[in-house]
């Protein structure tokens, strides 16, 4: 489904902001960085359609014929994230408004609410035009919709829909006002016309209400998606896929779950938000949840910056050979490959510092020849192209999750859905094992030997009763604190905590007792738990550690418990590093889940892709400043094109090998 033939290099090509010897140049230097696709488009819409209804494709239409003289393969973008400023003006109320009532201007990017009629007719118009202008180009071989989804907006118009989408939720009055607890602080309503988004308030939020009114964006921005892909789809056949590009792992705005089942490949943007070994590590975090919400097919990575790492109030750049590895490090977890945001780097204009494969300075630079190297590596990559990744362990990832943890009004700021789902993939990631994220409903959870589930505050009848059949059938289940104790309404299970979980983990927590800032408890095994405990008993359940400091002293902390065929673990602090990497350890052994390569050298990094014909490529990848040699490796290196030596593969600091095995 993803345009081939081989993996997919390039990136955003923005070449209405050059002129016609740049274009000229930017051929050139595209033959010399192999690159086979670009994105165009993206924002483009003032100028495709300069005036309602009337549009100006000639320009877009030369240089689509050059890319293709070129060899140069388009995913055509549709530029909805960005309306004109005539747009803006003819319709006020289709921009966005903030919580506290505030409405946007144009004069930046993504001023426009998802929910106004004159905003969607646009988007649609825009959408049908190039489709139906472009759908037999023959450089066009993808539909790259929109922009990451993103923007949220409170306004008349958005709340007349959230109060379509609860009807139909709902269907009564009453049934809302229950599952939102409206007994509670006299917020009963009447009548479906009083009810607004979540606006600014005093004091908390209901979180049924914020809750909902999350769920009602994403299926907002999801109608927003099917309905440009109905309208291209009139135009253009089904041998062109149709994608959007998601966006960041910690922006999370969109249930990603329903956006993979309705592309035909997912496509994902991923800035790396830390330098160093945690840089890598949050690079496989993205890539496995893309080839996650995708349901396991092949994805692609949409945008990367060849010199951007995201870290607070700056943009680091990438040490040399991060260009290289960090692409990999996706196509080894999957993607078909490497494409970056942009081509050019902008001379002006909202991002003119943003980093790009050609840089201001020109080809001449470390850049450039980096990107070329990673293209002509990826070139050599061309066997890998449609075979896929599996994996033994999954994270479970929920949106709802999420959404009802971030809500005011929760026992711990510390807390952090997020940052706790990171950090269970990152201690797998340690382990070297590969890793997928699932759905706690997910009818195929047995094909995994363990499944954790950090911070699953939320988890609805359907999923507790899928994670109870998952250990019954065998599964090693590992639940975290503060997992299972409300419902899809966000109301808490009563009765004793984790109320979702109680009989597989065989345990019945009393009290939460959340610690204050930098306090820690200790445990009976030597290591220290922050942020949270429990006042637990063990019903059924063995206690593998349990609290020996404070007001918990003597009572269980960790717990393991044989339910069914299977094993639901607990741990009911956030333990440790150390700690918690010999638990992981030690529920993967039991479990007899494995890491990819055993005994590699610590910080190489080993993933593997598998054609259906039985065919295997063996990913390495060293986040170390030493060479490292790999022993356990058979077969011929295909970026060097070298059989491996008998004594072991080297692979230089900071580099990448991929060995065709067998
Ligand atoms: C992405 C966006 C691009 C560009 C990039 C900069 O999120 O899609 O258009 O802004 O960020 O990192």
């Amino acid at each position: 489904m993803i345009p081939g033939p081989g993996l997919a290099f390039g990136g955003d090509y923005n070449p209405e902001q050059w002129d016609e010897a740049v274009w000229k140049e930017d051929d050139e230097l595209m033959r010399q960085a192999r690159v086979n696709l670009v994105t165009v488009g993206v924002f483009s819409w003032a100028l495709l359609e300069p005036e309602e209804g009337r549009y100006d494709f000639a320009w877009l239409d030369a240089h689509l014929d050059r890319l293709h003289a070129n060899g140069v393969r388009v995913d055509l973008a549709t530029p909805t994230a960005s309306p004109p400023p005539w747009f803006t003006l003819a319709h006020p109320e289709a921009m966005p408004v903030g919580a506290d009532g505030t409405r946007l201007t144009h004069g930046s990017r993504d001023t426009y609410c998802l929910a106004s009629a004159a905003y969607r007719r646009a988007a649609v118009g825009i959408a049908s035009a190039l489709a139906e202008r472009y759908a037999d180009h023959p450089a066009l071989v993808m539909w790259h919709l929109h922009n990451e989804y993103a923007t949220v907006c409170y306004c008349e118009q958005s709340a007349a829909a959230f109060r379509v989408w609860l009807r139909a939720r709902y269907g009564t009055l009453g049934a809302l006002n229950d599952a939102w607890g409206t007994a509670f602080w006299s917020q009963r309503y009447g009548a479906w016309e009083q009810v607004m988004p979540p606006r600014a308030t005093q004091w908390h939020h209901n979180p049924g209400h914020t809750l909902d009114f999350r769920r009602f964006w994403s299926d907002q921005a999801l109608a927003a998606y099917r309905e440009q892909r109905d309208a291209i789809r009139r135009h253009s056949g089904p041998q062109v896929p149709v994608t959007t590009n998601l966006m960041l792992p910690g922006y999370q705005v969109l249930d990603l779950w329903a956006f993979g089942r309705e592309v035909d490949f997912v496509g994902i943007d991923h800035y790396m938000s830390a330098p160093g070994m945690d840089g890598d590590a949050d690079t496989a975090f993205g890539a496995d949840r893309a080839r996650s919400f995708g349901g396991g097919k092949p994805w692609l990575l949409i945008e990367q910056g060849t010199n951007t790492v995201y870290a607070g109030d700056r943009t680091l750049p990438k040490d040399p050979g991060r260009i290289l590895r960090s692409s990999i490090a996706h196509i080894a977890r999957g993607s078909e490959g490497a494409l970056f945001f942009q081509w050019r780097q902008s001379r002006a204009g909202a991002e003119l510092w943003h980093s790009a494969m050609v840089p201001h300075t020109g080809p001449d630079t470390r850049i450039f020849r980096e990107a070329a190297a990673t293209g002509e590596a990826v070139a050599r990559l061309a066997e890998v192209a449609g075979s896929t990744v599996s994996a033994e362990v999954a994270v479970l990832w929920d949106a709802d999750a999420w959404w009802a943890l971030d809500s005011q009004g929760m026992p711990s700021g510390d807390l952090d859905y997020h940052g706790t789902v990171m950090r269970a993939h990152r201690a797998l990631w340690d382990a070297g094992v590969t890793t997928d994220f699932a759905h706690p409903e997910a009818a195929d959870l047995a094909r995994y030997r363990v499944v954790l589930a950090p911070s699953l505050y939320l988890v609805s009848d359907q999923g507790a009763a899928t994670l109870r059949r998952y250990v019954e059938g065998g599964g090693t289940l590992l639940v975290q604190y503060f997992s299972g104790v409300v419902d899809a309404r966000h109301q808490v299970r009563t009765g004793g905590y984790p109320g979702a979980f109680r009989e597989v983990l065989g345990i019945r927590g009393e009290e939460f007792r959340p610690l204050a800032a930098g306090d820690e408890v200790e445990l009976s095994d030597g290591s220290s738990g922050t942020v949270w405990s429990e006042a637990l008993r063990a019903e059924g359940a063995q206690v593998v550690a349990s609290y020996t400091t404070g007001t918990l002293a003597g009572e269980p902390a960790v717990t393991r418990h044989s339910f069914g065929a299977g094993t639901g673990w607990y741990v009911s602090t956030r333990l440790d590093d150390r700690a918690y990497a010999a638990l992981i350890a030690r529920v993967l052994a039991e479990a007899g889940a494995a890491p990819e390569v055993p005994g590699l050298p610590s910080g190489v990094e080993a993933v593997r892709r598998r054609a259906e014909d039985g065919r295997g490529w063996l990913f390495l990848l060293n986040h170390t400043a030493a060479d490292q040699l790999v022993v356990p490796v058979a077969g011929v290196e295909l970026l060097t094109g070298e059989p491996v030596p008998a004594g072991g593969l080297r692979v230089a600091a900071g580099g990448v090998a991929v060995v065709r095995e067998g």
